[in-house]
This record gives structure tokens, sequence and C-alpha cells, in this order.
């Protein structure tokens, strides 16, 4: 097996839309939304006018309450877990937590006190963590090319195209026939970030026996920059076997030829001592 690394990088993106404005609202039937991790969170409240208190708080799993936010008399409290990475406007009713945390996902839920009527509105917030750099690999093996993308991130889901086709394959990897051309593009998305890398595919070199196996986990990793070592190593060996080939053909074509030379050699040696052996007798029989 042999290792080619993103042998040419032909264009990242990485689309953002890092920043989450979710609604809290009761009218609205889908109750879920997202939040990436290190960034930021705008809550919108739906409020009638005529509200007089709003409580914003999270129901914890043991079913104890955690309060976050409320407004009473107009004014605003921040509770401890969003108090120093949060603003509240009230022109738009948008609680704005900076800086997401793992915690900060879970199930909240607003009451507001409307006109001596309770309207609670639920939201759960999910928190993920936006994908981070993308690393697209190539191993050749016997008969196949294997293409890898790699990437941080929660919940990833991976799609390939070839030359601008889409291919079959939802996996991290993909495996493509061996003599297969063109530019290749990985695409990966969660529910708060997307990004896509290509790279131009080459057909894989002669095969050749296994080799750098152990280069392929770091390698992965690792930069474009380590992919070019890389490279150069695989052609290092592939000159060195060849010469190992060269050297052991050369032995083996001058040990034939040496074969040769002696067994003729003998059947010479052979034939004189016949011719002589003859002669001696024509010899004796004159005599
Ligand atoms: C918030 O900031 C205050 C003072 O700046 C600090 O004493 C407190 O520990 C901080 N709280 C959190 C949760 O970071
Ligand atoms: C709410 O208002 C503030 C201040 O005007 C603004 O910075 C923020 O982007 C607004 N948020 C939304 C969701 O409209």
């Amino acid at each position: 097996m042999m290792l080619i690394f993103g042998p040419m990088l032909m264009l990242v993106q990485t689309a953002a839309c890092l920043d989450q404005l979710c609604t809290i609202d009761q009218r609205y039937s889908f109750k879920q939304c997202y939040a990436a991790l290190g960034h930021k969170l705008s809550l919108q409240m739906n409020l009638n006018p005529s509200y007089t208190d709003l409580y914003l708080y999270k129901t914890l799993n043991d079913g104890s309450r955690l309060d976050v936010f409320s407004i009473t008399d107009n004014k605003e409290h921040k509770y401890e877990s969003i108090r120093n990475r949060s603003e509240f406007f009230f022109d738009n009713m948008t609680l704005t937590i900076n800086n997401v945390i793992r915690a900060d996902s879970g199930n909240y839920t607003t009451d507001v006190i409307d006109i001596d009527m309770i309207i609670s509105s639920d939201l759960q917030v999910i928190v993920e963590a936006p994908i981070g750099s993308l690393e697209v690999s190539i191993i050749c093996s016997s008969n196949q090319t294997s293409v890898f993308c790699s990437s941080e991130g929660d919940q990833l889901l991976y799609s390939w195209t070839l030359n601008g086709d889409p291919l079959m394959d939802g996996n991290s990897s993909i495996d493509l026939d061996e003599g297969t051309d063109g530019d290749i593009s990985c695409s990966v998305k969660n529910h708060v970030s997307h990004a896509q890398k290509t790279i131009r595919l080459k057909p894989c070199p002669e095969s050749t026996p296994a080799a750098v196996t152990s280069s392929v986990t770091s390698a992965v990793t690792s930069s474009t920059q380590t992919s070019e070592c890389v490279c150069s190593v695989s052609l290092v060996f592939v000159v060195v076997w060849c010469l190992q080939l060269m050297v052991l053909f050369g032995l083996l074509g001058a040990f034939h030829i040496y074969m040769r030379h002696t067994s003729g050699k003998k059947q010479e040696d052979q034939k004189v001592r016949m011719r002589r052996f003859r002669e001696g007798h024509e010899h004796t029989a004159e005599d």
C-alpha cells in the first residue's frame, strides 16, 4: 500500500453561519435550535406589549430549575450561568449569549405574565462544535484508490462529488477505481457550519508492495507540507525498489551467462578428448 497525500490543494471553502438566532415563541411547533460552540446564540422572545414579567429558565435532567434570565418591573436580571457573557436588548427583546459553552445546551422555558395569564414556551438548545480544518488524503492500494476526509466537529455529515457529479457515499471515506481521474471534493456539514475541500485526483502509480503504511495515520491529520514529505518518501522507496530489482535481474543474467559459458566449455573439452581418443586408436591401428 502506498500513500499520496492531498496531491494538489485546489479549493477550500468554509462557510460559517456560526452566530445563531433562535426564537422562543409559544406558537412555534418545532422547538429545537442549534448553537455553535464558542460563538454567539441570540434568543429572541416574541412578546405582546402588554406583558409585565418574563422568566427564562432551564429544566435540568433531575427536574430542577436553573434560572437564566428575567424581566420584572422593566428591569433585567441575568443569572450566574450567563451573567458575564450576555447582553439583553429591549428594542428587539433579544438575549444574546456570547462564547457558547456545552453547558448552555438544554431545555429552556419562558414563562411570560401577560394580563394575569402565564404563557409558557419551550425551546431545546443543542450545542454543536463547528467544523474545524478539513483534510482530504488519498491512499493507493493494489486495485483501488481510497479518499479520506477528516475534520473536527459534532454530528458531521459527509458528501462527495467527482468532477461535480455526486457520488453515492455518505461516509468520511470513499473507494474509487484504480484509474479514477479528476477533481474530487468532500463536503462536510452539521447544523451550525459547513465546509468543502476539492483536490485533484491523479491515477495511482504502479502498485508497490506494502511499505509506507505506518505513515497513514499521522499523515491524515497533518498539513500539506508533511504530505510532500510522504510523497518524496514514496518516490525514494520506488527508486530503491527499482534499483534492487535491477541488481537482482543483473545478477540472475550474469549467473545464466556464466552457466552457459562453463557448460559450453565442458562440452568443448569432451569433444577434444573424444577426438584425441579416436586419433589415438587410429594411430594404434595403423601401427
Ligand atoms: C463574572 O465576573 C465576575 C467579576 O468580573 C467574577 O467575580 C465571576 O467569577 C465571574 N463569573 C463567572 C461565572 O465567570
Ligand atoms: C437586537 O438589537 C441589537 C441592538 O440594536 C442588535 O445589535 C442585534 O443584532 C439585534 N438582534 C436581532 C436578532 O435583531
